[in-house]
């Protein structure tokens, strides 16, 4: 992977003071290709895909096809039915909670450790419809507990209905076993749903080989544009979930007292869509499939490794997760103790132009029942990002750091 031809592709990181940016947990930068197919949409096509037939809607249709088959490929789904494009990840994990059909006392599993787009939802379920929320315990350092989740399995017995869990943490990096997760879950007669908001942009995900049922996604995330999203889900359980989006395109007639739905992915894209959002998805599985998955988690692991070296002695500081980067991916998110951690992120910028996230990250959960209410300052990687700017990382934030503990 040639990192300096990565970053030509990237208008950002091509002016002459490139900030160092490290947000990418949160949302990625956008290269040219993707740039360029918004703005083709715009100036070229601007018409509506999957109803008119003239030029303009036809070049829609076909190029918005053609991405979902790209995203097909890249996930290896069965068929390109399986993939819904959405707004964002939390669009498609409300989709799959509020698409279920689901019974007083139905019991829902997550981590202790979601982004609240993974548990918001069920606790919604649980006050509005009676399902039973439950968390598994993380270890100590916030890896799996397979142990803990056997035994939640067992004790919820055959009200067991759904396992829902984030792949990758964004509050730590830290990868849970899914596939091993999923035999279990199965084995219980529950469903598996997958945030895949943190894995899909950083390592190879086969939706097929993780035997999983469900997974959410932010295109956003992976290079692509803002406001575009993609639900997965096995077609047999996609033909049976309910639309939280009826209008036009859900139905293929209707009549003024009846309707008849539409198949998937079509019943759960209601309304006109963002088109230009979903070419530029096309413009950005493009992209990544010129890279191996594997080799861009690795170098995110190097620079990581960069990073933690670079700050983990410091004093009044301590990195959520395991202390090991090779478990946390490309993020580095720390605990900031008395330390103002967005003060610090506003100087990291200022000073050095180092974009960091400061926060709770939407983890809000994990925070307040480990009494950290300071958040945390989150420093994520990406293919883009150079050892240069984790060494700047390191280096501003360890300044900062002396600078305010001596106040
Ligand atoms: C683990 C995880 N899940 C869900 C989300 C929500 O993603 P989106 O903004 O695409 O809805 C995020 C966003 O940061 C995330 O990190």
């Amino acid at each position: 992977m040639d990192i300096n031809k990565i970053r030509m592709e990237f208008p950002t990181l091509r002016s002459d003071s490139p900030p160092a940016y490290l947000d990418n947990a949160c949302v990625t930068l956008k290269p040219d290709c993707v740039i360029q197919s918004i703005t083709d949409y715009y100036t070229k096509t601007p018409g509506c895909g999957g109803r008119s037939v003239h030029r303009y809607g036809t070049k829609v249709s076909r190029a918005t096809n053609e991405a979902r088959m790209k995203l097909q490929r890249f996930l290896n789904a069965e068929s390109a039915n399986e993939v819904v494009f959405t707004r964002n990840a939390t669009h498609s994990l409300n989709q799959v909670a509020h698409g279920m059909k689901w019974a007083p006392g139905d019991v829902v599993l997550t981590t202790d450790r979601e982004h609240n787009s993974n548990l918001v939802p069920w606790i919604q379920l649980e006050k509005e419809q009676g399902i039973d929320h439950r968390t598994v315990a993380s270890n100590q350092d916030n890896t799996f507990n397979l142990e803990a989740f056997e035994k939640a399995c067992a004790e919820a017995g055959n009200r067991l209905k759904m396992v829902s869990m984030s792949q990758v943490g964004n509050l730590d990096g830290v990868q849970i076993p899914i596939k091993e997760i999923a035999r279990i879950a199965h084995d219980h007669g529950a469903l598996v749903c997958v945030d895949g908001a943190q894995s899909t942009p950083h390592m190879r995900v086969d939706v097929q080989d993780l035997g999983i049922d469900f997974m959410g996604f932010s295109i956003h995330k992976m290079c692509g544009p803002s406001g575009m999203g993609g639900l997965w889900g096995r077609y047999d359980l996609l033909d049976n979930l309910r639309t939280i989006q009826s209008g036009g395109q859900t139905v293929s007639n209707s009549t003024y007292d009846s309707i008849d739905w539409a198949k998937p992915p079509a019943r759960f894209e209601g309304g006109l869509g963002n088109f230009s959002g979903m070419m530029a998805t096309g413009a950005t599985i493009d992209f990544l499939s010129k890279y191996d998955m594997n080799e861009v988690h690795a170098h995110e692991i190097k620079l990581n490794r960069i990073m933690t070296n670079g700050i983990k002695d410091l004093p009044g500081i301590e990195i959520i997760g395991p202390q090991d980067p090779k478990l946390r991916g490309g993020i580095c998110s720390i605990l900031m103790g008395n330390l103002p951690a967005h003060d610090i992120a506003i100087l990291l910028d200022e000073a050095a132009g180092v974009m960091v996230r400061s926060g709770q990250h939407c983890v809000h959960s994990w925070f307040n029942a480990k009494g950290h209410s300071n958040g945390s300052l989150r420093a994520s990687a990406y293919m883009y990002n150079t050892e240069d700017e984790a060494r700047l990382f390191a280096e501003t934030f360890s300044e900062a750091v002396h600078a305010f503990s001596a106040q």
